[in-house]
């Protein structure tokens, strides 16, 4: 008999407070059960190896070369060295359903699925607070100091109030929230959107800190808004965001286009998600009025657009 040992870990999307979490304010963000990454475990007998075909091309590798700049790799060496056991004996086949590089967390699942599996396959125990650690390393190789937002949210798969540094608070929302994300099709680095907001900080603090502090109240209302069904309040504070997150400069031509197109096609509320200049919007919508911003999206260009449903 042949049967599968999976695991797993779900894509994510930033609803509120991307930039500012950076800075010590509060973000919201939810997974996306319905895109996940994955990894097979394959009882080989041979000794390890790291399969990531769909994802990367360079696999497989040694992973004992520890010079080997492959976050995959440095996955794999730090959840065996965190579990203190030597590589198993099995093939690991590591693929995704989460578009690369779009703000959807991909990195982030990965490693989690891959971190899980490891632990899996070597009879370990990899709590989520530790495997949420593991996560966040191999993040920061990769995307310089994030701020711990999209390894929290995939590792533990809940909806999270997320302040750097402190202990993780899980949200609900009281009524279904409908969103559409609308891939720009732009691919935008967050390391540089993020730098250029360091160096914005820096160099005019009495501008930058005060878009930094209404964000955190945005986010704070927007939480309640969330947890009391107050969509039409939802609506509006996802439009603040928006326009504190452009005076960021971390908007583009599309990413307004894109928000703009949503609201006159019915949306209640529209804004970027994640690093911004490119990448992904998100627009708030019913039932009702899914289909005809979904149609206005793709006749503004939109590359690629996934509905998904924040449920109570
Ligand atoms: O581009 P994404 O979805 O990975 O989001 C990055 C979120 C930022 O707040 C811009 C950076 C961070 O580390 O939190």
């Amino acid at each position: 008999m042949s049967f599968k040992l999976l695991t797993s870990a779900p894509a994510k999307i930033i609803l509120f407070g991307e930039h500012a979490v950076v800075y010590g304010q509060p973000a919201l963000a939810v997974p996306i059960a319905q895109l996940r990454a994955q990894a097979e475990i394959i009882p080989t007998g041979q000794p390890f190896r790291l399969v990531a075909s769909d994802i990367d091309e360079s696999l497989p590798i040694n992973i004992d070369d520890q010079l080997v700049d492959n976050a995959l790799a440095h996955m794999a060496r730090l959840t065996l060295q965190a579990l203190n056991v030597r590589p198993p004996n099995v093939s690991i086949i590591v693929s995704s359903q989460i578009p690369l590089a779009s703000g959807l967390g991909s990195g982030a699942a990965v490693s989690a699925a891959l971190g899980r599996a490891i632990a899996f396959a070597t009879n370990g125990t990899l709590p989520n607070e530790q495997l949420n650690r593991l996560v966040y390393e191999v993040e920061g190789l990769h995307h310089g100091t994030p701020s711990g937002v999209d390894n929290t949210v995939i590792v533990y798969e809940r909806p999270v109030y997320f302040v750097r540094d402190q202990t993780l608070e899980t949200f609900s929302v009281a009524e279904p929230v409908h969103l559409l994300i609308a891939d720009t099709g732009n691919a935008a680095l967050t390391k540089v959107s993020v730098g250029d907001v360091r160096k914005l900080y820096e160099t005019d603090p009495a501008f930058t800190q005060p878009l930094l502090d209404a964000i955190g109240q945005v986010v704070q209302q927007a939480r309640v808004a969330l947890e009391s069904g107050d969509l039409p309040t939802l609506g509006a504070l996802a439009l603040e965001n928006h326009r504190l997150l452009r005076q960021l400069t971390v908007s583009s031509p599309e990413l307004d286009t894109f928000v703009q197109v949503s609201m006159e096609a019915g949306a209640y509320g529209a804004k970027l998600s994640g690093g911004g200049r490119g990448g992904n919007m998100i627009a708030f919508v019913t039932e009702q009025t899914a289909p005809s911003v979904e149609s206005a999206l793709y006749a503004a260009g939109a590359a690629r657009i996934i509905p998904t449903t924040i449920e109570p």
